[in-house]
């Protein structure tokens, strides 16, 4: 009796067990699939943002189905282009927008003349580095120190959590977009270190208010760097390390070794001051990246997720990520993060 139910139960179990297995496959499948999926929803983003048919250099579009024309002249800017509003300043550039043959567009002044310098370097820099990464430049005439670029009615990346708690907007404040904004964010800093022309610093950047005013917020919700008067190069072959200005920095915003060395009682002097190079700017990602994410629901979670990869920014120069690394740990992070989130209902469908 007790061999018979024995051979029962083993024989309802050879009869189970294809099917068993064949289920077992068929949840590894799902899985991988899911995971593939959901690792190139990420990748795709990325890669829909290379170039998204860009011109050659010296040449621009406005919109998508028009030509690339060439960058506008001083003439052409002076025949053609009418402000119509003050929109933003700093030191250097007094901002307007502007109309050109019916397209809002940005056109940059000089405040004052003592800083004309910066000026030239910045509009160097912005010819130089155009790409997915740079505000796009429409024309420019360095007569009369002016800048023509395209208009971002988002403004300034300062004004992100105002733009994002607009009725209209209040569906997109997610932790989810606004970790791509952070990602975004380094991605820019990766690309001036990592630039054709070499390694940049992001030197307009003593305080968070700062380096935010530097950024433009799209309208398809990405960042774009704007303000490059301050941005030196450093060349580690040569030996060559750069400070950022010739004053005295201050505040906990700016990384250790942008700081006077030499205690209160000696007065600074620029010329003992130490050089340092493009760790700066990873000193201050996670400072910028904690802004980015917001208080939304999630942002603590993912914060959680980032303390290694920040704590790892705080370090000593030599020590610090680069952009690269902190770039990989970041992307790594959100698809883990996005598995994650969707993984749990996909375990209730199966
Ligand atoms: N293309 C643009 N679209 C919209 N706002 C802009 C644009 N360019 C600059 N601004 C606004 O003007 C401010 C100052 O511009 P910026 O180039 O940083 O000048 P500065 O070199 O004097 O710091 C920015 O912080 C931003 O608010
Ligand atoms: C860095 O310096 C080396 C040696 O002086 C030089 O050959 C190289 O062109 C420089 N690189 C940049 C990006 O300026
Ligand atoms: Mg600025």
């Amino acid at each position: 009796m007790k061999k018979k139910s024995y051979d029962i139960k083993s024989g309802i179990m050879q009869k189970l067990t294809p099917p068993v297995l064949f289920l077992l496959l068929v949840v590894l499948l799902v899985n991988l699939v899911l995971y593939q999926f959901f690792s190139n929803v990420y990748f795709s983003y990325d890669q829909a943002n290379i170039e998204p048919n860009s011109c050659s250099h010296g040449y621009f579009r406005l919109g998508i189905l028009k030509n690339c024309l060439p960058w506008l002249s001083c003439e052409a800017m002076k025949r053609e282009v009418r402000k119509l509003k003050l929109v933003g300043e700093g030191a250097v550039k007094r901002v307007f927008l502007s109309e050109w043959k019916e397209n809002k567009v940005a056109l940059s002044q000089l405040t004052k003349p003592q800083l004309e310098e910066d000026f030239i370097h910045g509009l160097q820099m912005l010819k130089s580095l155009q790409s997915k990464y740079v505000v796009k430049l429409f024309g420019y005439c360095e007569e009369e120190f002016m800048v023509l670029t395209e208009y971002h009615p988002f403004g300034s990346l300062n004004n992100l959590n105002d733009i994002l708690n607009l009725p209209k907007y209040k569906n997109s404040n997610t932790w989810y977009n606004r970790f791509l904004l952070a990602i975004d964010y380094v991605s820019i800093i990766h690309y001036l270190h990592n630039s054709p022309l070499g390694t940049f610093v992001m030197c307009d950047s003593s305080d968070l208010d700062k380096v935010l005013s530097q950024y433009l917020l799209t309208s398809s919700f990405h960042v774009v760097v704007n303000d490059l008067d301050a941005l030196p190069l450093v060349n580690k072959s040569a030996g060559q390390l750069i400070k950022c200005g010739h004053q005295e920095l201050q505040g906990n915003f700016v990384a250790p070794e942008q700081l006077w060395p030499y205690g209160k009682t000696t007065p600074f002097a620029d010329s003992l001051m130490p050089p340092y190079d493009e760790m700066t700017d990873i000193w201050k990602i996670p400072d910028v990246s904690n802004f980015l994410l917001g208080e939304v629901d999630g942002s603590d979670l993912v914060r959680f997720h980032l303390f290694d990869i920040h704590v790892a920014c705080k370090k000593s120069p030599a020590e610090r990520p680069s952009a690269q690394m902190v770039l990989d740990t970041y992307r790594k992070i959100l698809a883990s993060l996005v598995r994650e989130s969707v993984m749990p209902r996909t375990k209730d469908m199966l």
